[in-house]
């Protein structure tokens, strides 16, 4: 467990870039796997998250080279080129290795088992199991089939058609995944539309896929055809600088080669809506995603109400959004992000716990939370009579403990932030890029 004080900032300036997109890195790994041919890799982001999608995709069989950081080379074996894991498979914290595994491994004529640490097998996995067994997948797992340890007893499945009840990219791409060695057509239909980078790569890689408005259908047996691949920055991790320059006094940050699909950019919209000054320059397109380089300056942000439809596009950055809605001046209202209760923990409970150590005025709701921000830019302020010095905890999460840092950037008295470690799991070499901007560690 490692701790660090975070001293309140002077402005941050300056270009950086972040590292490779968490989602299509995992993608990356898998469809290059099951693809006829050399695909080459770069800007693969070796978190440890998608470390484990690599080590399992190793234990299956599959070469995969490394040539300097984040280029690979993925020796494809083709759709049945898979081999039965020599071992159990280790996710690691990751819930996107773990939910898209099961969908792909469901169809394979062998055994595979999955597990994961400590935070990993409490998320639920019955989201992903429930459609797969309709499929004829048979998958057990702790909890009557809820928890990992998963124990996937792979078989032929069939095709079928889903409407899901959640806008989650996990289920919709196990599902795919699945049905990629199904026999027959399979639809997902969502309520919303998630990220969309697994219908993007499996088109890109030669998949028989079509996409109608919510509406995915995809056919069974398509040959997969190795690609070159070169993977933007991460707006998940972008978005942790994004804050840090609007929240902090006269700062001017420009993040190059993000990843702009429009079903990430939710957090630009919401913080543009609280008054954020960004800008998106030299637009143009990666790989089949769209890319920009983000220019933002620090801006006074204003307390706005976000509702369930602007949630998916924003998922992953409600722990962030809470650090600027607690410098915005005026109450900030989310609602409709139940989701949230769900992920590396539940951020709902964690940053309402951990926001208010830091005296922030917090009300936790069932499916989001209240946030009275401060006037201007004292940010959190600092915990009730002692002046700063709040001792806060990531929980184990990256993102909580990035966001916490994030927090300290802004508050007198300096901020310990507890077991950053997990940083590693979405953004090795964090701490170095705040420095880059002028921060010093
Ligand atoms: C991801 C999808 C999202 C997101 C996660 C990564 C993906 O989860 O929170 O960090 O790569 O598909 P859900 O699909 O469960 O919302």
């Amino acid at each position: 467990m490692q701790t660090i004080t975070i001293k309140k900032s002077k402005s941050l300036k300056g270009e950086i870039s972040v590292p490779g997109d968490k989602s299509i890195s995992h993608r990356a790994i898998m469809l290059g796997a099951i693809a006829e041919g050399d695909s080459h890799i770069s800007g693969f982001l070796e978190g440890e998250d998608n470390i484990c999608t690599l080590n399992a995709f190793r234990l299956m069989g599959i070469e995969i080279e490394r040539i300097k950081k984040g280029k690979l080379i993925i020796h494809g074996k083709g759709l049945n080129g898979l081999k039965e894991p020599f071992d159990v498979i280790d996710a690691g914290n990751s819930g996107t290795t773990t939910r898209l595994l099961t969908g792909l491994l469901a169809g394979q004529n062998f055994l595979s088992v999955i597990t994961g640490d400590e935070y990993l097998r409490k998320r639920p996995m019955k989201r992903v199991i429930e459609p797969l067994s309709r499929m004829g997948a048979v998958i057990h797992g702790r909890d009557k089939g809820n928890l990992a340890p998963l124990v996937i007893i792979g078989r032929k499945l069939k095709a079928m058609d889903y409407v899901s009840s959640i806008a989650s990219a996990q289920v919709k791409s196990a599902i795919l995944l699945a049905g990629l060695f199904a026999e027959g057509i399979t639809s997902v239909t969502e309520p919303v539309k998630s990220r969309d980078h697994t219908e993007r790569m499996l088109k890109a890689f030669g998949a028989d896929i079509s996409v109608d408005g919510l509406k995915i259908k995809m056919k069974g047996g398509s040959r997969i055809m190795a690609q070159d691949m070169d993977i933007p920055g991460d707006i998940s991790s972008a978005a942790f600088f994004i804050v840090a320059g609007l929240i902090t006094k006269g700062s001017e940050i420009l993040i190059k080669n993000v990843g702009v699909n429009l079903t990430r950019t939710g957090i630009l919209d919401i913080l543009k809506r609280m008054g954020g000054d960004i800008e998106l320059l030299n637009e143009r397109e990666l790989s089949g995603e769209p890319v920009a380089d983000i220019l933002v300056k620090s801006s006074s942000l204003k307390g706005i109400e976000i509702e369930s439809e602007d949630v998916p596009r924003a998922i992953d950055e409600f722990p962030i959004l809470c650090i600027a809605a607690s410098a915005a001046e005026g109450r900030t209202v989310v609602t409709g992000a139940s989701e949230l209760r769900v992920k590396e923990s539940d951020r709902i409970a964690t940053m309402g716990m951990e926001l208010k150590k830091m005296g922030v005025k917090v009300e936790e709701l069932p499916d989001g939370m209240i946030i009275q921000g401060a006037q201007g830019f004292k940010g959190p302020a600092p915990a009730g009579s002692r002046q700063g010095g709040a001792r806060v905890q990531s929980h184990g999460d990256h993102r909580v403990a990035m966001s916490m840092i994030v927090a300290g950037l802004v508050t007198d008295g300096g901020t310990k932030v507890e077991d950053i470690v997990c940083i590693d799991t979405s953004f090795p070499g964090f701490l170095k890029k705040l420095s880059e901007l002028g921060y010093r560690i």
